[in-house]
């Protein structure tokens, strides 16, 4: 009779035949094919960890979670790692945390904490849930990040954090906005869901603020579908974090749930309040909610987090390719640009329509969409012009006018690792014929 292992090789193996027949890249045929600006990027390897952790049936977070905690953890050489089920989670769960009645200085409500309006919206989200008051300031131009000029201006006595993107890869300015963090003691939080790899001086973004978040959506640099992960050097933090993942128990129990539990006295603890013992697995020290990511998604980016290197490597190749033959158009677009000391692991290439240009962005994203080369605009704008944002409590600093003109102009094409030399010659021939039909 067949061991459950000599069925699990078959299986693997048969998943590894499927890959073959029904997933290997289609061949790309100019003008048919679609070019996405993003996309999942795997082999027969993903699959058969998918269908391996399926077969475990684990389903929650277990020992695929803690190996990809492990493989995270070693690749950005940060303490702690919390993954969790999105981008947007880890931002909430970063946020959240840093409002922890544990910390005795942390986040209050009321506080305020300055965010370029240019944002992702689930970067600004979790700042509204936690009742803090954000303070938007404008962008760079070309750059997409918060401008560090309007730091001070932005700056009250309720000042407390900054939060802000490496908006699509490209590190903000870390000299300018360290000074700042470090001269007012103030927390940061870095958003680096577009930005796996990216470097400031030399040494990876995210590890620069007291906490960061990674998405792996697939449009990201891995993926798992849906995903995420917050990290922090601060084991403290981490053990906030984890706790408002883990429905805002004290337990830190993982999947290897010893009797008596990690602390030994799981069934002797005492609750404040209340006579006798309580199951430390019930007891709450923060108002959490569940975002916990499963092995399913994990067992994806284990192989995932293989390959995470050659698509960094990918990714900068396609970007400086496009932007090089991107550049004769200058004259009627802007195209973004990056500090000497950023090291950016591109999650798109930005572009914005010059005002004087005889265009509008709608024209020309319209003719790249119609002749099949995928765009995006830049996530909101301004989100204070988003309808959501319109009653929110807020300070803002001057008008916001490169806010504005990123909303009015800029939209983004891809430079994902699926993109091969031929889909990369179609996009730029594509942007000839619309200058040469002008
Ligand atoms: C900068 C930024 N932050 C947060 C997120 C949210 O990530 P998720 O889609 O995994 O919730 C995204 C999503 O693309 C993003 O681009």
């Amino acid at each position: 009779m067949k061991t459950a292992n000599d069925l699990r090789q078959e299986i693997l193996a048969q998943v590894a035949d499927y890959y073959l027949v029904a997933h290997q890249n289609q061949a790309f045929v100019p003008g048919e094919s679609r070019i996405n600006y993003a996309g999942r990027v795997y082999d027969a390897t993903e699959l058969q960890n998918l269908v391996g952790a399926a077969l475990d049936f684990w389903l929650t977070a277990g020992p695929e979670t803690e190996q990809f905690e492990e493989a995270l953890r070693d690749f950005i050489g940060v303490r702690e790692v919390i993954p969790v089920n999105s981008g947007s989670s880890a931002n909430l769960v970063a946020i959240s945390a840093l409002c922890s009645k544990q910390l005795r200085h942390g986040l209050r409500p009321g506080d305020e904490v300055i965010v370029p309006a240019a944002s992702f919206p689930t970067t600004v989200n979790p700042i509204l849930q936690n009742q803090l008051v954000p303070v938007f300031v404008d962008s760079c131009l070309g750059n997409y990040n918060l401008d560090p000029n309007f730091l001070e201006e932005a700056l009250s006595d309720k000042t407390r954090a900054v939060v802000f993107a490496h908006t699509l890869g490209n590190p903000a300015d870390m000299d300018a906005i360290m000074s700042f963090i470090n001269q007012h003691n103030l927390f940061l939080v870095e958003d680096t869901c577009d930005a796996l790899g990216s470097k400031w001086g030399g040494k990876l973004v995210g590890t620069y603020g007291h906490i960061a978040t990674l998405s792996f959506y697939p449009a990201h640099h891995i993926t798992m579908g849906e995903g995420g992960a917050a990290y922090t050097r601060s084991r403290r933090l981490a053990k906030i974090a984890r706790s408002i993942r883990d429905w805002g128990r004290d337990c830190w129990c993982g999947y290897d749930n010893p009797i008596d539990g990690k602390c030994g006295i799981r069934f002797e603890r005492e609750v404040p309040g209340m006579p006798g013992f309580y199951d430390h697995r019930y007891f709450y020290t923060e108002v959490g909610y569940n975002l916990k990511l499963t092995d399913l998604q994990a067992a994806i980016g284990l192989a995932q987090m293989k390959k995470l290197a050659s698509f960094i490597t990918s990714r900068k190749a396609n970007f400086a390719y496009l932007f090089e033959n991107l550049k004769q158009f200058e004259e009627h677009l802007i195209l973004p640009s990056w500090h000497e000391k950023a090291d950016p692991s591109w999650f798109a290439l930005p572009i914005l329509v010059r005002d004087d240009a005889l265009f509008s962005r709608h024209d020309l994203t319209r003719f790249l969409e119609e002749n099949n080369v995928e765009t995006r605009t830049l996530f909101a704008g301004n989100l204070l012009k988003q309808p959501a944002y319109k009653e929110i409590k807020h300070r803002v600093i001057g008008d916001l006018p490169v806010s504005d003109f990123i909303m009015r102009a800029a939209f983004f094409i891809g430079v994902y690792p699926g993109l091969s030399r031929e889909k990369l010659d179609y996009m730029i021939d594509t942007f000839n014929s619309f200058f040469k039909q002008l």
